[in-house]
């Protein structure tokens, strides 16, 4: 079985990898429902036990998807979503620009937190989420107010552990005043490697886990990238628009080289990079097929030297990828 990490200092021990169910919406490509299931369970089966949706992905269908998947193996699972991002056009929120181009609403009040988790708990299907993330901050919220709110969840048995996604530095410190913060998710890999700056050491500081968003770059470091349908949702993200994306795949050859080298898949080799950045660095990558689940469980199994992690640093140094980020 899989090796397990602590989840922060206030979590449980998990499995070191966990699996992101977004992409099981269509964002990159079709998938349909039947083989999710099979997909999420996989996951399962290698003890990948941190499953991570959001009530926003598919407008609250990856939470079913994911509710249907854990049962009668609850145990099994570590069940984390995420509120913040109004899907329902009725609801009011705060625009927020994104470096990709487009506006997300976001609200973060108490109030629309506690209609949120109703949602989720009901499309999931269970009493109490293991993990509950604000999916990005709200930003006419003060984020005390919000995890204020969060934090009554707790308290009324409905919710485990508090999480926030995409948050800065300074957020973290004063969010974690009000309540304890288990886990942030935040967009770390050998594509996107800021969060070493600032985040990171605050999370270590304060003894919370770093869940890693797109660990394998959406899919560019799994080398397999190299056009776009027209409705990939990737069309929004500068680093794989026009020329960028012939530029980027340039830049990373020799990653690509370093992997055949290793005898890894390119893949296998982010994640390995990622397991090895700290026992408190939780990646989730997505896939719609249970093969590539297998082959992404066993960079659990890959040890790399000082030397190679070395040549890592060098061949993929922070701000190697040409293109701007989400936040
Ligand atoms: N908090 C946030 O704001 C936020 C934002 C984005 C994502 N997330 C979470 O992070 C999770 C993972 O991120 P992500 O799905 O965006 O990106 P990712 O895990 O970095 O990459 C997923 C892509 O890589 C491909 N892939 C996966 N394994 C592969 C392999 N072994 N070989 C070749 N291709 C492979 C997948 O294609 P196939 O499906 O064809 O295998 C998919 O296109 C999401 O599911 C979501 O839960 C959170």
């Amino acid at each position: 079985m899989m090796e397990k990490r602590n989840l922060g200092k206030t979590g449980p021990a998990i499995g070191c990898l966990g699996y992101g169910a977004m992409g099981l919406e269509g964002y990159y490509g079709a998938s349909n429902d039947d083989g999710a299931m099979e997909t999420i369970r996989r996951a399962l089966d290698f003890g990948m036990t941190m499953i991570d949706t959001a009530d926003a992905y598919g407008n609250g269908h990856n939470e079913i998807l994911v509710g249907r998947a854990v049962r009668g193996r609850r145990n099994d699972a570590f069940i984390a979503t995420k509120f913040g991002i109004v899907f329902d056009e009725k609801e009011s929120g705060t625009e927020l620009r994104t470096g990709w181009g487009f506006s997300l609403k976001i609200n973060g009040k108490p109030r629309y937190a506690e209609k949120a988790l109703a949602g989720s708990l009901r499309r999931l299907g269970i009493d109490t989420i293991d993990l509950w993330y604000a999916h990005y901050v709200d930003p006419a919220t003060p984020i005390e107010e919000t995890v204020g709110g969060m934090a009554e969840a707790v308290r009324a048995g409905k919710v485990r552990y508090l999480g926030l996604s995409n948050v800065p530095a300074d957020e973290v410190r004063r969010a974690h005043a009000v309540h304890p913060i288990t886990a942030v998710q935040y967009e770390y890999s050998l594509w996107r490697r800021e969060a070493e700056t600032a985040l990171l050491p605050t999370l270590r500081e304060l003894g919370i886990a770093l869940v890693c968003w797109s660990p394998l770059g959406s899919g560019f470091l799994t080398g397999t990238v190299r056009t776009l349908d027209r409705n990939d949702f990737r069309r929004n993200n500068p680093r794989f628009a026009g020329e960028n994306l012939a530029e980027n795949r340039a830049r990373y050859a020799p990653l690509m080289a370093m992997a055949r080298e290793l005898s890894v898949s390119p893949a296998q080799l982010a994640l390995a990079w990622l397991l090895h950045q700290g026992k408190d660095i939780i990646p989730i990558p997505g896939t719609r097929r249970p093969e590539r689940v297998d082959e992404n469980a066993r960079a659990a199994d890959i040890r790399l030297t000082d030397e190679t992690l070395k040549r890592i640093n060098t061949i993929a140094r922070p701000g190697l990828a040409e293109g701007a980020t989400l936040l």
